[in-house]
């Protein structure tokens, strides 16, 4: 336990402290300005005549209204080198919030949809990603999701299209439309992928119901959960959780912009916390809800008035919950600790 940082100095510290980001959708960190010059460079017409317009309609209702004008801006994205500087910014964006550590979700599903190849886009991500230690001092792994929308024929096929590539993806996930797009619906195919090795986790309790957290767990297996903030409807469900240490990957501002939460006062994460679930701050489409991991962690803190042992507990959850092996999760919980005690000593 580190002694109470100064709430004055609590929004440098939160801004320091190394972290990892476990919850991004890769496509959702494509910037306004990225967008216009891979539309041009492709010729690709774009429904918006200028970036302040295409800015400008980043105004959701919900979470479908967020995927319709999401999925305009992966149309861009033509070649392998598209993939691989989409990941570029993304990381070297991350690194300056001091995100040490990246899982990356990716779909193949809209891409292929769209005429690509699996192998364009697992090859461009894996690029950056392979190279983020040396260009970035970071390290960066990818995560495929299915998209919940489509069958779950659709979702062993990307599979399929995914196992030459196996050695560059360290997990499978589940996004997109939550509401009658039920786990249970992926069941099979989670079995699959948990049979090649795969890490795994799934979007539940976004805004579906608690019913969606429960067969993520028990029909899917995974072993974290995105969102998950409509657990606390669940009592029963929120002992599970605390007991089982069951990680959540909480967006605060996405839950905001998609109107999950009326305000970020009114957000559950400080809740979840204090009742023991391991909950982690991420930034889920940064480009889309106004900030990336950092503005999550400013924000979140001043709304809700948390402090500097939150935050620890956030940034350890981070690392602990991550998919990387236990000397590597050592080595980050150790430069934690360093900023954290550096703080200490000119409180
Ligand atoms: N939820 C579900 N699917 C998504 C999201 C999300 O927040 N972002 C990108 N795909
Ligand atoms: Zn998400």
């Amino acid at each position: 336990m580190h002694p109470l940082i100064a709430s004055s100095r609590l929004p440098e510290l939160l801004r320091a402290m190394p972290k990892a980001e476990l919850h991004m959708h890769i496509e959702g960190s494509l910037e306004p300005e990225l967008i216009f010059a891979m539309a041009q460079r492709n010729a690709v017409p774009l429904a918006y005549p200028t970036v302040e317009a295409l800015r400008g309609a980043y105004v959701f209702n919900n979470l479908q209204s967020f995927l319709d004008i999401y999925h305009e801006g992966t149309l861009v994205l033509k070649t392998e080198q598209d993939f691989y500087e989409m990941t570029c910014a993304y990381l070297a964006r991350a690194r300056a919030d001091n995100v040490l550590h990246t899982e990356i979700f990716f779909d193949t599903q809209t891409h292929t949809n769209h005429g690509l190849d699996a192998e364009t886009v697992i090859n461009g991500l894996h690029r950056a990603c392979e190279e983020a230690p040396a260009r970035y001092g970071m390290s960066a792994s990818l995560i495929l999701c299915f998209l919940r929308h489509l069958s779950e024929q659709e979702a062993f096929e990307s599979l399929e299209q995914a196992l030459p590539l196996r050695d560059k993806i360290v997990g499978i996930g589940l996004a997109s439309g939550e509401v009658g797009n039920p786990p249970e619906k992926f069941a099979r195919v989670f079995d699959r992928a948990r049979a090649l090795g795969f890490r795994l986790v799934a979007h539940a309790g976004e805004e579906a119901p608690p019913a969606y957290i429960w067969s993520a767990l028990d029909a899917l297996k995974v072993e974290r959960i995105d969102h998950g903030v409509q657990a606390t409807h669940d009592s029963i469900l929120m002992q599970r959780l605390a007991r089982e240490r069951v990680p959540l990957t909480v967006c605060p501002l996405s839950n905001v912009k998609l109107k999950v939460f009326p305000s970020l006062e009114r957000h559950n994460l400080r809740q979840m916390l204090d009742a023991g679930i391991v909950a982690t701050v991420n930034s889920d489409d940064p480009a889309y809800f106004g900030g990336y991991i950092n503005e999550n962690f400013s924000r979140s803190f001043a709304a809700l008035g948390m402090d500097s042992q939150h935050a620890y507990q956030l940034a350890k959850n981070s690392f602990e919950v991550s998919f990387l092996d236990a000397a590597a999760k050592r080595r980050y919980l150790d430069q934690l600790d360093g900023v954290f005690e550096e703080f200490a000593a000119l409180n």
